[in-house]
């Protein structure tokens, strides 16, 4: 267990050496790198998928109409936005907001995992289909996984990885909003999960009385 506070602080310390990332071409057309926001200590993270016009503008992610859809989604949960954290897969607006690019997301993803193991969440909701391939390392598209969670590895750590749909997908599609509600309404029951340690702490586990044995 970490000091209060000191997730925060390492956090906050990796923000200001992202601030300056040129990593790949968006730099050049950003107005600034918007990392994330939210609890440091947080069991739940959001991951979306990039930002956008007002993210841009303001530094903090989902502040849009997307951002007061997902504060609903919250609220229906009873959280606010302060109490998880929120991240993106890029850091940088794609120009337009188009679609992130292989290679921008190559450049861009180790950030995504340094936040990942800094704040070591227990449920990642990937939110749409850019996160999921992304934090699943699996092609599978939002339409077929969303709604199931999969335990995984990340960051060093045991996570339930919940994809779900981008609220974005709501605001253009109304019948989504059912489909988020009902996902959403799910996570409480997954944040309050055991979950399996990594198959390298088992493995010394299982090593052990081995070893004293004398059998290696
Ligand atoms: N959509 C995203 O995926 N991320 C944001 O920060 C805003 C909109």
């Amino acid at each position: 267990m970490d000091d209060p506070g000191s997730r925060s602080l390492s956090l906050a310390a990796f923000a200001d050496q992202v601030a300056g990332c040129t990593k790949c071409p968006l730099a050049e057309g950003r107005t600034q790198v918007v990392f994330g926001s939210g609890n440091a200590d947080a069991d739940l993270m959001f991951v979306g998928e990039a930002p956008g016009f007002h993210e841009d503008k303001q530094g903090v992610p989902f502040v849009g109409a997307a951002g007061k859809l997902l504060e609903q989604l919250l609220a229906g949960i009873g959280l606010t936005r302060d109490e998880v954290y929120i991240a993106n897969c890029l850091k940088c607006r794609p120009p337009g907001n188009r679609d992130p690019m292989p290679d921008e997301i190559e450049a861009c993803e180790s950030h995504l995992w340094r936040q990942i193991e800094l704040i070591q969440p227990r449920v990642v909701a990937t939110l749409g289909n850019f996160a999921t391939k992304l934090l699943s390392a699996k092609p599978t598209g939002i339409t077929r996984v969303h709604g199931q969670e999969q335990e995984t590895t990340l960051g060093g750590r045991r996570v339930l990885l919940y994809p779900i749909y981008h609220p974005a997908a709501a605001l253009y599609t109304p019948r989504m909003l059912d489909v988020l509600q009902s996902d959403f309404r799910r996570i409480p029951e997954l944040l309050g999960r055991e979950l399996e340690p990594p198959a390298q702490m088992l493995a010394e586990v299982a090593a052990e009385p081995a070893v004293q044995l004398g059998l290696f």
